[in-house]
């Protein structure tokens, strides 16, 4: 049986360690794309990875590019294309100049892999992933933006670590947008099955809660000159197995929601299903008063920032 494709576009921090996490799990072959006026840059990191493959053990072929024929018929295509906020520039700027990387991206794409399932990681992403949607016409759900894997993984790590027990006990679930006002959810984060709130006080979960939805600029503010790359590629790497391997995975992602939610037609994060067909199952939770506040404010700024976008 052939293995699968996984193409990445943009070879930066965050797609050179997809790459990296997706040999290492024997997810399928991988191509990694970038510019032409980086020819040999994605060659190179995909040369390197390559010869990881002996001491690791990992059989994949790993390929760098820097046009997109060898990206055809993809199963997966992770979109990392796009720059990241420079001093001087509004976030304005960024919205504009990513919309036309990714605009240009994913029409290469639509047209060498119409069948593949495309995870969108470049920001900001609730306006990026509708971009991607809207331009390859493919259905809703084989478009999905990663940022809720991430979101979740920073505030189940800080919750393991203020609890002194492992992450991988330690569920949880976040909603809305990629952005400071997310919604993590305490009632729904529970710890080996206790609900978090009988293990941590009020003020503690409060101050977690905060930190998730910093969690970004708090890695900008150490590095200086990029953002977090681990844990993003690790994140879309899940989720790409999760589609791959076909897991039925339940997972936060931001998938098109109409009347789900009462979003009218935009990308949030809300719990999905995820498995081979994409987006298989928007999953619906009870929200208190509070809750259903904090995450309509979210959505709010989400239809705000996709009012900008030119396309
Ligand atoms: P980076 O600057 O290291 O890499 C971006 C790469 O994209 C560069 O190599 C650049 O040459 C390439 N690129 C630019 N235009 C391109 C095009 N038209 N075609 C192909 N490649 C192109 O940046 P990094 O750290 O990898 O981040 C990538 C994006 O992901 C940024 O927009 C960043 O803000 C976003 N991000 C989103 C996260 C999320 O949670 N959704 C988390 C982390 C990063
Ligand atoms: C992050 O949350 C920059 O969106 C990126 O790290």
């Amino acid at each position: 049986m052939a293995r699968a494709k996984i193409s990445i576009i943009g070879a930066g921090n965050v797609g050179a360690t997809a790459a990296h996490w997706a040999a290492a799990k024997e997810l399928g072959d991988v191509v990694l794309v970038d510019i032409p006026q980086l020819d040999g840059v994605p060659q190179g990191k995909s040369l390197d990875l390559s010869q990881a493959g002996p001491i690791e053990g990992f059989d994949a072929s790993i390929i760098g590019a820097t046009a997109y024929e060898p990206t055809v018929g993809s199963n997966v295509v992770i979109i990392t294309a796009g720059l990241a906020r420079k001093p001087g520039m509004s976030r304005d700027d960024l919205l504009m100049k990513n919309t036309e990387i990714v605009q240009a991206v994913t029409r290469q794409i639509a047209k060498l892999s119409p069948q593949a399932v495309l995870l969108v990681v470049s920001n900001p992403l609730d306006a990026m992933v509708y971009v991607a949607h809207k331009v390859s016409g493919f259905p809703a759900r084989r478009v999905i933006g990663m940022a809720g894997v991430l979101d979740t993984a920073r505030y189940r790590y800080f919750i393991a670590a203020e609890l002194g027990v492992s992450v991988q006990d330690v569920q949880a679930l976040l909603l809305g947008g990629h952005g400071d006002d997310m919604v993590p959810l305490p009632r729904y984060t529970s710890v080996g099955g206790i609900p978090l709130p009988e293990l941590m006080p009020l003020e503690r979960i409060e101050a977690i809660v905060k930190r998730t939805r910093g969690g970004g600029a708090e890695i900008v503010n150490l590095l200086k000159t990029g953002s977090a790359y681990y844990a993003p590629s690790a994140a879309v790497v899940q989720m790409a197995e999760a589609i791959i391997r076909d897991k039925k995975r339940v997972l936060p992602c931001a998938a098109y929601c109409d009347k789900e939610y009462g979003v009218g037609g935009y990308f949030v994060g809300v719990p999905v299903k995820i498995g081979g067909g994409g987006v298989e199952q928007i999953i619906k939770v009870k929200l208190t008063d509070r809750e259903k506040q904090l995450f309509d404010a979210s959505v709010q700024h989400v239809r705000d920032l996709i009012k900008s976008v030119k396309i």
